[in-house]
């Protein structure tokens, strides 16, 4: 090597190491933020803090470990909740993480994760309700639901019966409470969770959970990698005993496995 190919290489490496520090000290690939999105008004899975407006709940502490996990740093970024796949599918955000649904007809437009919760739907009704005890009741009756949902769509194989949709769950339940429907169809952990937090004297869950449905992290279509990764992380969090922690932290016991 002549002295000039040195002097080359020294002036090159010592550029790269001051365009280094410029970056804070970090490597690209510690810089990396994995942009979440999510409907924030679903306790326990996702929602705000009172106080600090702080996005809070089994979710996103879920996704911030995941992320952790993978070298990623996490923004959360608030949206409704039918808003979630088209901002995949137009690469707003990179993953969907909001209490969603892995169906087949979602399928058909992002990635799922592997399952991360086993949820069902269940129906609310008001307290001195005694009408509706099973979905059989549910027959020509005035229901609310979350737009864009499982529930919604469950809702509407329900005979006769006039489905409303809101923008929000929380939205659904006012309406219950103000009596403007009979009840309300929306995933058993946060009918539950409302209930607790309202106080019983409100509503009440009726009957049995009337499905099974698994919860996982959405990716766009084209970002298979991403979904791996996500995956491994997943997989590395469940056996450290990290998603078991968590999942306490949300719903007081551990998983069911
Ligand atoms: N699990 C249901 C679904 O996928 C409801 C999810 C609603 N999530 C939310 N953050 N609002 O359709």
């Amino acid at each position: 090597m002549s002295k000039k190919t040195i002097a080359i290489a020294l002036t090159v490496a010592l550029a790269f190491s001051l365009l280094l520090a410029g970056c804070g000290g970090k490597t690209p690939q510690q810089a990396k933020v994995l942009k979440i999105g999510t409907d924030a008004a679903f306790a326990p899975f996702e929602f705000q803090d009172e106080k600090s407006k702080e996005y809070i709940g089994f979710d996103i502490d879920l996704i911030k470990a995941i992320g952790k996990q993978m070298g990623y740093e996490v923004k959360v970024q608030g949206m409704g909740f039918d808003g979630l796949i088209p901002a995949l599918e137009a690469g707003q955000i990179d993953a969907a993480v909001s209490g969603m649904t892995i169906t087949e007809e979602r399928g058909k437009k992002v990635n799922f994760s592997k399952p991360y919760y086993t949820s069902g739907l269940s129906i609310v009704v008001k307290q001195d309700n005694a009408a509706i005890k099973e979905f059989k009741d549910l027959e020509g009756k005035r229901l609310a639901v979350q737009i864009g949902t499982t529930g919604a769509n469950f809702a509407k194989k329900v005979k006769d019966a006039k489905v409303r949709e809101f923008n929000t769950a929380p939205e659904a339940f006012l309406e219950l409470k103000a009596g403007g429907v009979d009840a309300v169809i929306n995933d058993l952990p946060v009918n539950e969770y409302y209930i607790a937090k309202t106080g019983s004297k409100d509503a009440k869950i009726v009957g049995k959970p009337l499905n099974s449905e698994n919860y996982g992290i959405a990716t766009a279509k084209k970002n298979t990698e991403l979904a791996q990764k996500i995956d491994k992380a997943l997989e590395d969090l469940k056996k450290s005993g990290e998603y078991d922690k968590i999942y306490e932290k949300w719903f007081g016991r551990k998983p069911v496995k």
